[in-house]
């Protein structure tokens, strides 16, 4: 049976309780830490930056899923290695040479990702896809946690399923953004590996049981 990853925003933690809220997630059923790392400029927020990765990453004992909405992440990638990254995620949006990015994270031994903002269609990334370890389809604006989910992200996945499928390659697709108990299990029957919670785990009154839940309700 498939069972979805799960993958809590820590942009919803309470940064006055993070190492409580790291360890929340690490004796949680969740799969990986998503961290999410704004600059002001490619989006209209500015989250958190090294520092506080480097901090995170010394008490996290799962996967640490890094989304850069960043321009020219090329800039940062050695650095994130460094910060403990295991899989770094940059904007198609934001990257020229898409391609030599995406060689360059793992040339540093890191799983490589490429986001979709939700007006850029998946079959751009038709001349990439073998390349890609993770696509992390945007199912609300990026910038800020707590939007409501954008329902045209079902099409997107089964686009890019069919694309995946076609050329024999292996890339997980992540859905970020909105992310609730209403659509978790829609969004992994049509196809999505990972979800990407915030807002829905840490404003939960028992987060660790809403991540059980979210782990049961998609269990196919
Ligand atoms: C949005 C971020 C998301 C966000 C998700 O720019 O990329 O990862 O933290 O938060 P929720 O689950 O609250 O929509
Ligand atoms: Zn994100």
């Amino acid at each position: 049976s498939k069972q979805a990853i799960i993958a809590p925003s820590v942009l919803a933690a309470d940064f006055a309780n993070l190492q409580r809220d790291i360890e929340m997630i690490n004796t949680s059923q969740a799969d990986w830490f998503h961290i999410d790392i704004m600059d002001g400029v490619f989006v209209p927020n500015i989250s958190f930056g090294m520092p506080v990765l480097e901090a995170i990453n010394k008490h996290a004992k799962k996967t640490i899923d890094v989304h850069l909405m960043i321009v020219d992440p090329d800039r940062y990638i050695k650095t994130f290695k460094a910060l403990g990254s295991d899989i770094l995620t940059v904007h198609y949006e934001a990257c020229t040479h898409l391609h030599r990015t995406l060689q360059a994270i793992k040339a540093e031994g890191m799983k490589a990702g490429v986001a979709l903002n939700p007006h850029t269609n998946v079959s751009l990334l038709e001349d990439v896809i073998n390349d890609i370890d993770l696509v992390c389809l945007m199912s609300v604006n990026p910038g800020f946690g707590g939007q409501s989910f954008i329902e045209n992200t079902y099409k997107k996945i089964r686009q890019l399923k069919e694309i995946i499928t076609r050329n024999g390659a292996s890339t997980l697709i992540e859905i970020d953004g909105g992310v609730t108990d209403k659509n978790a299990k829609q969004l992994t029957e049509a196809g999505a590996d990972v979800l990407v919670a915030g807002s829905f785990v840490f404003r939960a009154e028992d987060p660790i049981a809403t991540i059980a839940d979210l782990k049961k309700i998609t269990t196919l």
